[in-house]
């Protein structure tokens, strides 16, 4: 089975795209919306939620997992790699979604001026930066993060005038920056995509971040066929959630696109 963790909702926009791209597979996904939203918690709180949820994904007998979530793989995958998997699980792997979309920037940018939006954890974690300074030297790197997006997506004000002007207003300072590149580094903005590309304006590609995701995973298992090998696939997919799974199936559904229903679990 492969894993695919968020901190609630949002990762959903991957797993839609990674379903698309590797259908044969078995997943669970795991949204800790008790605990939800991470990105104004501090890094301690957002690695021990990671750490755990990564730990029952392959108690359950996951042999990959997804962080789909920014702020998750921004305050908490290096750590789990280096440290606590080598120790606990040194057969299984963990993946983030940083470096899929930092090399995916790099490769789109004609002047190397990449702009990044995402919630202030992720922001304030620099890990967008570092990444994209280990990735490719010589690109500058602007930031901002939009931490009032997350509610009016899950309100479901997309469309909203609202919620246009927070984008604009969140833009304007990497506009300022004649940035050519954005990363939507946040689950939920890759629903306000069309807004981001918009008023991001002609001059700025948008990096299509879920389907980058998914493209990024695909061509790992190609690479990694022993890791490949001994995943399930039978095509199953099982949505648990921390928190009330009608909700979760309710709102969970808007963000899949598809009607589903969920289990709760406790961590
Ligand atoms: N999933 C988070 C991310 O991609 C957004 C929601 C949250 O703050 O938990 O950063």
């Amino acid at each position: 089975m492969i894993g695919i963790f968020d901190s609630g909702f949002g990762g959903l926009t991957v797993f839609k795209e990674i379903r698309k791209v590797l259908p044969d597979y078995s997943y669970i996904y795991l949204g800790d919306n008790l605990r939800a939203p991470y990105g104004g918690r501090s890094q301690a709180s957002i690695y021990k939620f990671t750490q755990r949820a990564v730990d029952f994904l392959f108690k359950q007998g996951c042999q990959l997992v997804i962080i789909a979530c920014n702020t998750a793989s921004a305050e908490a995958l290096r750590k789990l790699q280096q440290n606590w998997l080598k120790e606990h699980y040194p057969d299984r792997r963990i993946l983030g979604v940083i470096r899929p979309l930092v090399e995916a920037a790099a490769l789109l940018s004609r002047f190397g001026r990449i702009g990044v939006v995402g919630t202030t954890a992720t922001v304030s974690s620099g890990a967008y930066i570092k990444e994209l300074q280990r990735h490719k030297s010589g690109v500058e790197i602007f930031q901002n993060a939009c931490p009032l997006l997350v509610p009016l997506v899950e309100e479901g004000w997309l469309d909203k005038p609202e919620t246009r002007m927070i984008i604009k207003r969140c833009l304007r300072p990497l506009k300022d920056r004649q940035i050519d590149t954005l990363i939507l580094g946040c689950t939920h903005y890759s629903l306000l995509k069309k807004e981001f590309v918009r008023l991001a304006g002609k001059r700025v590609q948008v990096v299509d971040a879920p389907r980058v995701i998914a493209e990024k995973l695909a061509d790992y298992l190609e690479r990694h066929p022993e890791i490949n090998a001994k995943i399930e696939k039978r095509k199953t997919v099982r949505y648990l959630t921390t928190d009330d799974p009608q909700k979760f199936a309710a709102l969970g559904s808007r963000f899949l696109g598809a009607l589903m229903t969920a289990e709760k679990i406790e961590l």
